[in-house]
Protein backbone atom coordinates (compact mmCIF):
# COMPACT_ATOMS: atom_id res chain seq x y z
CA UNK A 1 0.00 0.00 0.00
CA UNK A 2 0.89 3.57 -0.65
CA UNK A 3 -0.28 6.59 0.38
CA UNK A 4 0.08 9.40 -1.78
CA UNK A 5 -0.18 13.71 -1.12
CA UNK A 6 -1.59 15.44 -3.42
CA UNK A 7 -1.15 19.70 -2.84
CA UNK A 8 -1.58 23.03 -4.89
CA UNK A 9 -0.27 26.51 -4.45
CA UNK A 10 -3.15 28.90 -3.91
CA UNK A 11 -1.84 32.70 -4.11
CA UNK A 12 -3.75 34.91 -1.64
CA UNK A 13 -4.59 38.64 -2.24
CA UNK A 14 -5.61 41.28 0.62
CA UNK A 15 -7.25 43.56 -1.85
CA UNK A 16 -7.89 44.01 -5.45
CA UNK A 17 -4.34 46.30 -5.45
CA UNK A 18 -2.51 43.50 -4.77
CA UNK A 19 -3.79 41.99 -8.40
CA UNK A 20 -2.09 42.75 -11.41
CA UNK A 21 -3.94 45.10 -13.36
CA UNK A 22 -4.68 41.95 -15.89
CA UNK A 23 -6.47 40.44 -13.19
CA UNK A 24 -7.93 43.37 -11.37
CA UNK A 25 -9.29 44.18 -14.85
CA UNK A 26 -10.54 40.90 -15.05
CA UNK A 27 -12.23 40.83 -11.72
CA UNK A 28 -14.07 44.39 -12.51
CA UNK A 29 -15.11 42.59 -15.46
CA UNK A 30 -16.70 39.72 -13.52
CA UNK A 31 -18.48 42.31 -10.47
CA UNK A 32 -20.13 44.39 -13.20
CA UNK A 33 -21.40 40.77 -14.52
CA UNK A 34 -22.60 39.79 -11.00
CA UNK A 35 -24.67 43.19 -10.66
CA UNK A 36 -27.21 41.47 -13.55
CA UNK A 37 -27.31 38.12 -12.44
CA UNK A 38 -30.71 36.68 -12.42
CA UNK A 39 -31.15 35.07 -8.89
CA UNK A 40 -34.22 35.72 -7.20
CA UNK A 41 -34.65 32.30 -5.27
CA UNK A 42 -31.51 31.78 -4.21
CA UNK A 43 -30.50 35.57 -3.60
CA UNK A 44 -26.59 35.08 -4.23
CA UNK A 45 -25.60 36.43 -7.14
CA UNK A 46 -22.34 35.35 -9.01
CA UNK A 47 -20.35 36.49 -11.84
CA UNK A 48 -17.66 35.26 -14.08
CA UNK A 49 -15.50 36.58 -16.32
CA UNK A 50 -13.51 34.79 -18.41
CA UNK A 51 -10.44 36.25 -20.28
CA UNK A 52 -9.16 34.70 -23.73
CA UNK A 53 -5.76 34.28 -25.45
CA UNK A 54 -6.98 36.50 -28.40
CA UNK A 55 -7.10 39.16 -25.63
CA UNK A 56 -11.01 39.36 -25.63
CA UNK A 57 -12.99 39.07 -22.21
CA UNK A 58 -16.52 36.85 -22.16
CA UNK A 59 -18.57 37.62 -19.45
CA UNK A 60 -21.65 35.90 -17.52
CA UNK A 61 -23.54 35.07 -14.47
CA UNK A 62 -26.09 32.84 -12.95
CA UNK A 63 -29.77 32.69 -14.89
CA UNK A 64 -31.81 30.86 -12.09
CA UNK A 65 -35.58 29.43 -13.24
CA UNK A 66 -38.41 28.62 -11.41
CA UNK A 67 -37.77 24.56 -12.43
CA UNK A 68 -34.74 24.83 -10.37
CA UNK A 69 -32.54 22.40 -12.08
CA UNK A 70 -33.07 24.25 -15.30
CA UNK A 71 -31.03 27.64 -14.15
CA UNK A 72 -27.01 27.84 -15.19
CA UNK A 73 -24.38 29.11 -12.81
CA UNK A 74 -22.26 32.23 -13.90
CA UNK A 75 -19.59 30.28 -14.60
CA UNK A 76 -21.26 27.80 -17.16
CA UNK A 77 -22.99 30.83 -18.58
CA UNK A 78 -19.40 32.45 -19.30
CA UNK A 79 -17.43 29.32 -20.81
CA UNK A 80 -20.06 28.15 -22.95
CA UNK A 81 -20.70 31.50 -24.38
CA UNK A 82 -17.11 31.71 -24.94
CA UNK A 83 -16.68 28.45 -26.63
CA UNK A 84 -19.84 29.29 -28.86
CA UNK A 85 -18.72 32.76 -29.90
CA UNK A 86 -15.10 32.38 -30.14
CA UNK A 87 -14.54 28.32 -30.82
CA UNK A 88 -11.08 27.14 -30.48
CA UNK A 89 -9.56 29.70 -28.76
CA UNK A 90 -7.94 29.34 -25.64
CA UNK A 91 -8.76 30.70 -21.99
CA UNK A 92 -6.24 32.19 -19.61
CA UNK A 93 -8.28 32.96 -17.12
CA UNK A 94 -11.60 33.04 -15.00
CA UNK A 95 -12.46 35.68 -12.42
CA UNK A 96 -15.43 34.42 -10.53
CA UNK A 97 -17.09 37.09 -7.81
CA UNK A 98 -20.28 35.73 -5.55
CA UNK A 99 -22.55 38.03 -3.09
CA UNK A 100 -25.66 37.70 -1.41
CA UNK A 101 -28.45 40.08 -1.04
CA UNK A 102 -29.19 38.52 2.55
CA UNK A 103 -25.92 38.55 4.14
CA UNK A 104 -22.30 40.09 3.54
CA UNK A 105 -20.44 37.44 1.94
CA UNK A 106 -16.53 38.43 2.88
CA UNK A 107 -15.47 35.01 1.79
CA UNK A 108 -14.25 33.75 -1.62
CA UNK A 109 -16.58 31.56 -3.84
CA UNK A 110 -15.17 28.33 -5.27
CA UNK A 111 -16.97 27.50 -8.28
CA UNK A 112 -19.16 24.23 -7.66
CA UNK A 113 -18.57 20.89 -8.76
CA UNK A 114 -20.40 20.84 -11.96
CA UNK A 115 -18.73 23.95 -13.46
CA UNK A 116 -15.42 22.90 -11.83
CA UNK A 117 -15.88 19.69 -14.01
CA UNK A 118 -16.87 21.84 -17.39
CA UNK A 119 -14.35 24.51 -17.25
CA UNK A 120 -12.23 20.92 -16.86
CA UNK A 121 -13.20 19.87 -20.18
CA UNK A 122 -11.39 23.26 -22.00
CA UNK A 123 -8.19 22.95 -19.71
CA UNK A 124 -8.10 19.80 -21.08
CA UNK A 125 -8.25 19.93 -25.06
CA UNK A 126 -6.60 23.04 -25.02
CA UNK A 127 -3.69 21.30 -22.95
CA UNK A 128 -2.89 24.68 -21.16
CA UNK A 129 -3.90 25.85 -17.69
CA UNK A 130 -6.94 28.21 -17.08
CA UNK A 131 -6.01 30.06 -13.66
CA UNK A 132 -9.26 31.14 -11.68
CA UNK A 133 -9.66 34.12 -9.45
CA UNK A 134 -12.19 33.69 -6.86
CA UNK A 135 -13.96 36.30 -4.57
CA UNK A 136 -16.86 37.38 -2.31
CA UNK A 137 -18.40 40.40 -2.61
CA UNK A 138 -15.39 42.01 -0.36
CA UNK A 139 -12.38 40.78 1.38
CA UNK A 140 -9.72 38.30 0.29
CA UNK A 141 -8.88 36.85 -3.36
CA UNK A 142 -7.30 33.76 -4.38
CA UNK A 143 -6.14 32.56 -7.15
CA UNK A 144 -5.16 28.98 -8.14
CA UNK A 145 -3.12 28.50 -11.51
CA UNK A 146 -5.14 25.62 -12.78
CA UNK A 147 -8.86 24.07 -12.30
CA UNK A 148 -6.92 20.80 -12.34
CA UNK A 149 -5.59 21.97 -8.58
CA UNK A 150 -9.43 22.25 -7.46
CA UNK A 151 -10.26 19.30 -9.34
CA UNK A 152 -7.53 16.52 -8.77
CA UNK A 153 -8.18 12.81 -10.23
CA UNK A 154 -10.75 14.53 -12.43
CA UNK A 155 -12.52 12.37 -15.40
CA UNK A 156 -12.08 13.54 -18.91
CA UNK A 157 -12.51 12.50 -22.90
CA UNK A 158 -8.78 10.20 -22.12
CA UNK A 159 -11.72 7.50 -20.03
CA UNK A 160 -14.01 7.09 -23.15
N1 LIG B 1 -23.89 29.43 -8.49
C1 LIG B 1 -23.03 29.87 -9.45
O1 LIG B 1 -23.39 30.68 -10.31
N2 LIG B 1 -21.77 29.39 -9.46
C2 LIG B 1 -21.29 28.47 -8.57
O2 LIG B 1 -20.18 27.99 -8.74
C3 LIG B 1 -22.08 28.12 -7.40
C4 LIG B 1 -23.52 28.47 -7.47
C5 LIG B 1 -25.26 29.91 -8.51
C6 LIG B 1 -26.29 28.88 -8.87
C7 LIG B 1 -27.52 29.44 -8.21
O3 LIG B 1 -28.10 30.39 -9.09
C8 LIG B 1 -26.99 30.17 -6.99
O4 LIG B 1 -25.61 30.40 -7.22
C9 LIG B 1 -27.16 29.41 -5.68
O5 LIG B 1 -26.66 28.13 -5.79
Amino acid sequence: MQKRNITFELTTFDSLEELSSEDANLMAEAVAARKNAYAPYSNFQVGAAVLLENGEIVIGNNQENASYPSGLCAERVAVFYAGAKYPGVGIKSIAITATSTTYQLTEPAAPCGNCRQSISEYEVRQKSPIALLMMGETGKILKCDSMADILPLGFDSSFL
